[in-house]
């Protein structure tokens, strides 16, 4: 039925008191990087293994944030196996890439599977290992993909609005909220973190302008999400993006996912209690949950973030933690 429903917006239209900015691709700093040897696995929890390349070339790329520090050296290897739901998605896609030229060990849950291909190119299959699931389905959820799993980044979502993207019922109340639900369900006692990606707003969902928004239950279903999580038990981080902006980067590779900059808004605001309205970089999200993985402080917090013109932390952890702590002081 939903699919029926001719589009009305493409996405979230956001209270914002901030200027749109442009897409901005070109590297203003650019920092060569080593990938690490190139090959994955594709693998399906209702089918054996799809596809497995292995290649050993290495390939020159650049960083994510405008403000990394010339002297980063590659990162050592990472204890850490990270499973990135919504990878396929606009902030997803920057988490995916951060992730994978940090060395991070990687996993993908995606519903097409052939999409991590042409967005991540060849890799390492220690490195990057994709599943084939919809969140939709308990059954797609299988334990053997949280096998070694130390932490997952959540980024899924679907429009505000009806639009193709709802196809098969893909609506906020089966993502955002069902989805979510059956995730967090599934997860191991034993993870050391769930990042859950969301949006401002979702605690006003009955008062204008946001009541707009929520004309479909996204923000509702958002909260929904977000109070399962929060009562799992599981160690969480809830990240709540103003409008997104910068991205998606849809169909482009690794390597231009890693060239993305968010041009002069590279400042962040963080902020605790639903009071920020205005714009984030996808950038800026996506680092802050990659970020947040590994700063205690952010554990059992829920944070809305913004992104403005200016300096911005880059992937400067110190700087992070000053963020996340000051949020928590307001
Ligand atoms: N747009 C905004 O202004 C805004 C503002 C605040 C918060 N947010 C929220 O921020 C998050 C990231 O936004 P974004 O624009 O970067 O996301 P996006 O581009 O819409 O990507 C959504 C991701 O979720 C995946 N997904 C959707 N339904 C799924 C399902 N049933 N099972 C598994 N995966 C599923 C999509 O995979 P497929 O490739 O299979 O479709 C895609 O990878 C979302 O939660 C979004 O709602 C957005």
């Amino acid at each position: 039925m939903a699919s029926k429903i001719s589009p009305l917006k493409p996405i979230f239209e956001f209270p914002t008191s901030s200027e749109k900015t442009h897409i901005k691709k070109s590297i203003s700093n650019p920092l060569p990087l080593l990938l690490p040897s190139l090959n994955f696995t594709i693998t399906s929890s209702r089918a054996a293994v799809v596809h497995s390349v292995k290649s050993d070339r290495e390939t020159q790329v650049s960083t994510l944030p405008t403000q990394v520090s010339k002297d980063t050296p590659p990162s050592p290897a990472s204890s850490k196996t990270v499973l990135v739901v919504g990878g396929t998605g606009g902030v997803g896609q920057l988490v995916v890439a951060s992730l994978l030229s940090r060395n991070i060990k990687t996993r993908l849950l995606l519903r097409d599977t052939s999409k991590a291909a042409s967005l991540f190119g060849e890799q390492d299959e220690e490195s990057l290992m994709v599943w084939k699931g919809d969140t939709r389905y308990p059954d797609d959820l299988d334990p053997a993909i949280f096998e070694g799993v130390t932490h997952v980044i959540c980024c899924t979502g679907t429009t505000a609005f009806p639009s193709r993207r709802w196809d098969g019922d893909n609506t906020p109340e089966r993502t955002d909220w069902e989805g979510v639900r059956n995730l967090v369900s599934a997860l191991p006692p034993t993870l050391k973190r769930i990042i859950l990606v969301s949006s401002v707003g979702v605690t006003k969902f009955n008062d204008l302008p946001w009541s707009i928004m929520n004309l479909f239950g996204v923000l509702k279903f958002k909260k929904m999400g977000e109070d399962f999580v929060r009562n799992s038990g599981l160690p969480f981080t809830i990240i709540r993006a103003g409008r997104l902006t910068d991205g998606p980067y849809t169909s482009y590779d690794l390597n231009t996912l890693l060239k993305a900059t968010a041009g002069k808004r590279c400042a962040v605001i963080l902020d605790q209690g639903d009071k920020l309205v205005g714009e984030a970089s996808r950038l800026a999200v996506a680092e802050a949950c990659i970020q947040a993985l590994d700063i205690e402080s952010t554990e059992g917090q829920t944070y809305e973030i913004n992104s403005v013109e200016g300096e911005g932390p880059g992937s400067d952890t110190e700087k992070w933690k000053e963020l996340f702590k000051a949020a928590e002081n307001t």
